[in-house]
């Protein structure tokens, strides 16, 4: 990505998202339809197909991307920054993805937050994200009854910036519900983050419908017009919603939300992120053991050590050795990564693949090259997908890639390595497993599944919170399980210990309250 479109946050939405969307926005028929930061216009055209009497408007501040928009769509296009651009005029309908852009990044900030204090008496912080001002301003121009959804960073829910626009939320009561979507979705190529769409109604509302996205389908079949239920968990009333505290706790639907223990326990998704394995589109294909790479000639660059069943490892700490015993065994512990190709023999396998029509299944048709899985690193602990009494969490000492059969627990940078496995150690535990099973999905008969976005919302013990003493104890048994073959035994102190974190937590939490 250049550094102009950078610049200009120009990630581009795609179309099942921008029909969700102009949906809602155009349901009442608009007479007008805004979109403040237009690029390619697909809010536009979706608009046009959906309700073709609306009069359109579009800013785009790129000239390079303007004149085109003018001649696509018809609109009427302003050329110009939308947030120096203030004019009476209100819309009916607005829809918009905004330059998502740090604070940094915010050239004219400092200008902004004075005519947003001047005209709108929203005192904003310099931290703020360039799309909360679009948000902002696309409120107050908001005809009465009028409807408007963003897609916005999850983040601006949960961070300090985001506090200003949330108090404005919740004094106007003009949001009927937001939608976060799961970063497994993706919905961004270049960008790694997670997303809401927020659906706002220039009218009052009793409360706010707190929507978890986790699968295309659920996606595209989201009607945020659907009436919400009272009690259902994730509907709020306005009185119970507090702009000052991050609202990833409503998402949740657990009650306690974890806060009331000083943070010790908290959604696995605020600390690090879950995400599903390497989906090849192939694996009869893309899955090989040593015995065929070897046949088949192939080069150690195409060969990727990668885990493919997850019945295929049966100890909880997976070391080089653990690896080595798989490999000898025949199991398919490598993944064929075509880009990698340097031998004939490596680019004749992926000729066969084309004879056999691996290249021709949905995924691998929709990728380019159709050979080149995707590029996730390894991950430091897996969790099975599918499990009946125990989870299997899994320590990736051997740095191994894994295909969709697991999980993968991804760590902020800084985290370190003894962070990684006391939460590993945690998770083996009982009462960590009890905690992760309420977001479980049961497919019947005993069997549970976990999609990524079910295990970023439970809550789990953010091991920063743990003390050093304990700390030392449980990185010694971390020791023993990863030396011995009967862990049962380790996996019971550890639970005693985790409780007994968990509860003098919450005794010193109620003491000082
Ligand atoms: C995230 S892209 C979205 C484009 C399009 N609406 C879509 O969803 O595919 C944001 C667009 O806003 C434009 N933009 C950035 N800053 C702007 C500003 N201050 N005023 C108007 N447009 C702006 C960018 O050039 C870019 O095309």
């Amino acid at each position: 990505m250049t550094d102009r479109k950078k610049e200009l946050g120009q990630f581009f939405t795609a179309r099942d998202i921008a029909s969700v969307m102009v949906k809602w926005v155009t349901k009442n028929k608009p007479g007008t339809l805004l979109d403040p930061a237009a690029g390619y216009g697909v809010f536009l055209s979706t608009a046009k197909q959906m309700s073709p009497e609306s009069a359109q408007t579009a800013y785009e501040i790129d000239s390079s991307i303007a004149p085109a928009l003018r001649n696509d769509s018809g609109a009427r296009v302003i050329n110009c920054d939308y947030l120096t651009d203030f004019f009476a005029e209100k819309y009916d309908a607005i829809v918009c993805n905004p330059p998502y852009n740090r604070f940094q990044n915010v050239k004219n900030r400092k200008a902004y937050i004075k005519s947003f204090a001047d005209k709108y008496g929203v005192k904003l912080s310099g931290y703020t994200n360039h799309c909360v001002y679009f948000l902002i301003k696309s409120i107050f121009e908001l005809s009465a009854g009028g409807r408007c959804c963003y897609i916005m960073p999850y983040e601006f829910l949960n961070n300090g910036y985001g506090a200003a626009v949330k108090q404005l939320l919740c004094s106007l009561k003009v949001v009927h519900s937001i939608a976060k979507i799961d970063s497994e979705l993706s919905l961004f190529d270049d960008a790694i983050t997670t997303s809401c769409l927020v659906f706002i109604e220039n009218k009052p509302h009793d409360g706010i419908r707190f929507i978890n996205i986790c699968s295309k389908d659920e996606l595209n079949a989201l009607d945020a017009d659907s009436r919400p239920v009272a009690d259902e968990p994730h509907y709020l009333p306005y009185s119970e919603i507090d702009p000052d505290i991050k609202w990833n706790a409503y998402f949740s639907g657990e009650e306690s939300y974890g806060e009331d223990n000083n943070g010790l326990m908290a959604p696995f998704g605020s600390f690090c992120r879950v995400s599903r394995g390497i989906a090849t589109g192939c694996n009869s294909f893309f899955a090989l053991n040593a015995a065929q790479a070897e046949s088949l000639g192939l080069s150690p660059e195409v060969c990727v050590p990668c885990i493919a069943k997850s019945p295929d490892v049966t100890v909880p700490v997976f070391t080089d050795e653990a690896f080595e015993k798989l490999r000898l065994a025949g199991k398919k512990v490598f993944l064929f990564d075509g880009t990698g190709a340097r031998l004939d023999s490596d680019l004749e396998y992926i000729r066969t693949g084309e004879e056999q029509g691996a290249d021709k299944t949905y995924l691998t048709s929709h990728r380019d090259p159709w050979y080149a899985p995707e590029k996730r690193p390894p991950a430091p602990i897996w969790i099975s997908v599918f499990s009946r009494d125990k989870i299997k969490i899994v320590r990736n000492e051997a740095g191994v890639k894994n295909l969709t059969t697991f999980h993968g627990i991804y760590f902020k940078d800084d985290t370190s390595e003894d962070d990684i496995n006391i939460l590993f150690c945690y998770l083996l535990t009982p009462v960590a497993q009890e905690l992760l099973r309420k977001n479980r999905r049961e497919y019947g008969d005993g069997l549970d599944k976990f999609e990524p976005g079910d295990l970023n919302n439970a809550f789990v013990l953010n091991p920063k919170h743990i003390d050093m003493l304990r700390r030392r104890q449980i990185l010694n048994i971390y020791k023993e399980i990863k030396n011995n073959s009967d862990t049962d035994n380790y996996i019971r102190r550890l639970n005693d210990l985790f409780l007994e974190i968990i509860c003098s937590e919450r005794l010193t939490v109620k003491s000082a309250v």
